[in-house]
């Protein structure tokens, strides 16, 4: 919220959800016209995490390269398990180049975690985009922090259309 606050009327519309009627927002959206719908989370895997998971087609879990981190993935795995939903884990913040990446892809498959295939790297046109709530392509096109999330909703989509042609899912994807 404090993102969407520092943008002021640029998109996207973001909106306040109570955990309970994360699926009626949904198809309020859906029917609004809106065609992809993000909820974001706090970071817990509690039971308004459970409720977002179940609202959701693919839940999307970002994990930097940490031992904290990844301990802290294998709650949301069974989280999704139980939701009974696709998780794809991205590994985010992570360094140029570094072995801790090969570690930490290892750590997490081990762990059951289906990786994203686009890594998002630490740069700080993520960091300096935020202070005036732009995103990283409004900072600074063509950079290296926009191509990579151009990349990662790609891969998400891509995701998100193999999980439903499995025929595992069919309710519209959301994104708050
Ligand atoms: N890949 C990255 N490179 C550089 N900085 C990053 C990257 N990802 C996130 N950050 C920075 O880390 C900070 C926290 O990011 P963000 O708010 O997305 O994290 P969060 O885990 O969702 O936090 P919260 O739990 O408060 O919601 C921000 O200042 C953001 O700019
Ligand atoms: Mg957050």
């Amino acid at each position: 919220m404090e993102w969407a606050n520092r943008r002021g009327d640029l998109p996207p519309d973001v909106s306040g959800a109570n955990p309970a009627s994360i699926a009626k927002e949904i198809s309020r959206a859906a029917t609004d016209g809106y065609d992809l719908v993000v909820i974001d989370t706090a970071p817990h895997a509690d039971h308004a995490a459970l409720q977002a998971a179940r609202a959701a087609d693919l839940v999307v879990i970002p994990c930097r390269p940490s031992t904290f981190d990844i301990a802290a993935i294998s709650a949301t795995l069974d989280l999704c398990k139980l939701a009974n939903k696709q998780a794809v884990v991205v590994l985010n913040a992570a360094p140029i180049r570094s072995r801790v990446i090969a570690e930490a892809e290892e750590a997490i498959t081990e762990k059951g975690g289906k990786l994203c295939p686009v890594i998002m790297r630490q740069r700080v046109a993520f960091q300096h985009c935020m202070i005036d709530g732009r995103t990283a392509s409004e900072f600074e096109p063509n950079s290296a922090a926009a191509r990579e999330v151009v990349r990662l909703l790609a891969a998400l989509q891509s995701s998100k259309q193999a999980h439903k042609a499995a025929g595992k899912s069919n309710v519209s994807q959301k994104v708050a």
